[in-house]
């Protein structure tokens, strides 16, 4: 059948990033290289669930355990089945069809995919050179939503908080700061949701706190906001495993703290390496840091995953030529990547 038949605004979809596996080290998708949550594993070993009943409509003890956390009440948050859900509430809450929302480029993927297939118009607005946000260029935008994440993916920079700022107050419409990385870097936003009446911050549990298998996302915004937002969400959306597993989770700051405190170090180091074998490496505030190959990007990502790791190429995006993305390892696996992409970029030469 032709694809005329389907929704007009998901006629040109293709589906989305799934590599094949053999088994190689996965740096690809900036997941927590400490392995899996040990809170969380521990509460999925002992859990009993009673698995014939509904799970909480709206993840209730979640939502209280994040107020607890950030200083906020439970009414501050919805949570859902990754920051991926609470990406399409947002787009499902605040955009009619036609509305125009605004983009950063180069930003994550998936906003675009998003925007589009809740009938939104996608206006991009390019980086500066140091990949921050021409605000000037947002604010003047006739849209319903901003959206960027900070620190940003593919980048891995920060955006500056008085930029943020700005385009929060200049801005005629909401905002959407996408914090998946922020555990690692510096100044969240997400403390200041009642202080701004359009801010919506989204958070996951998928990068830092080590449970992208569960998926587990929330929202945060002021109680007007956030109400808005439940009410589109799909109720029941969140599974209870996956609710109690994020609790568990969020009372082990520790984890959290050795996870960044790994990343804050071996960064630089890789970094550093990296440049050695001729790559241009970008300023990181995330655990994944953006580098310029000196050699063919797809070639060089292609061979390394042959070598048995991934990494994830953006050599043919906007902004990015030739560039690669690879999440920052352990000691022991930077050092891996290191050494078969020397390998990989010798064979090239
Ligand atoms: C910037 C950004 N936002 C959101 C997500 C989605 O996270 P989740 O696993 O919570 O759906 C990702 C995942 O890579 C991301 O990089």
């Amino acid at each position: 059948m032709d694809r005329g038949i389907m929704r007009s605004t998901a006629r040109e979809f293709r589906k989305y990033y799934n590599p094949e596996l053999h088994g190689e080290l996965r740096l690809d998708t900036n997941t927590n290289v400490l392995g899996p949550n040990p809170a969380a594993a521990e509460y999925l070993s002992k859990g009993k669930w009673e698995l014939d009943q509904y799970p909480n409509t709206y993840s209730d003890r979640l939502r209280e355990a994040l107020g607890e956390l950030y200083d906020l009440e439970a009414d501050n948050f919805i949570a859902g089945n990754g920051s991926d859900e609470l990406l399409d509430i947002t787009f499902k809450t605040f955009t009619d069809w036609g509305d125009g929302c605004v983009v950063p480029v180069p930003s994550y993927t998936l906003y675009d995919y998003f925007v589009r297939l809740n009938g939104g118009k996608v206006i991009c607005s390019e980086l500066t050179e140091d990949f921050q946000l021409d605000t000037d260029d947002i604010i003047k935008q006739d849209a319903k939503i901003v959206i960027m994440p900070s620190p940003n993916n593919p980048t891995g920079n920060c955006f500056r908080t008085k930029d943020i700022e700005e385009v929060l107050s200049g801005f005629g419409g909401i905002v959407v700061v996408d914090e998946a990385y922020a555990e690692y870097g510096k100044d969240p936003m997400i403390g200041r949701v009642e202080e701004f009446d359009n801010l919506v911050v989204l958070r996951t549990f998928s990068k830092a706190y080590a449970m992208a298998a569960l998926r587990v996302g929330y929202a945060a915004a002021n109680r007007e906001l956030a109400g808005m937002m439940s009410c589109v969400k799909i109720p029941y959306s969140l599974n209870m495993i996956s609710e109690g597993a994020a609790i568990a989770a969020l009372k082990d700051q520790d984890f959290i703290r050795r996870s960044t405190e790994m990343v804050r170090e071996q960064r630089p180091a890789l970094s550093a390496g990296l440049e050695k074998l001729g790559f241009r490496t970008f300023p990181s505030d995330s655990n994944f840091i953006l580098a310029e190959c000196p050699v063919d990007h797809s070639v060089f990502t292609e061979k390394l995953k042959a070598e048995g790791i991934l990494i994830r190429d953006f050599g043919d995006k906007p902004r990015l030529k030739n560039c690669v993305r690879t999440t920052v390892g352990t000691p022991e696996q930077n050092s891996l990547l290191l050494e078969k992409a020397e390998k990989v970029i010798r064979e090239c030469r």
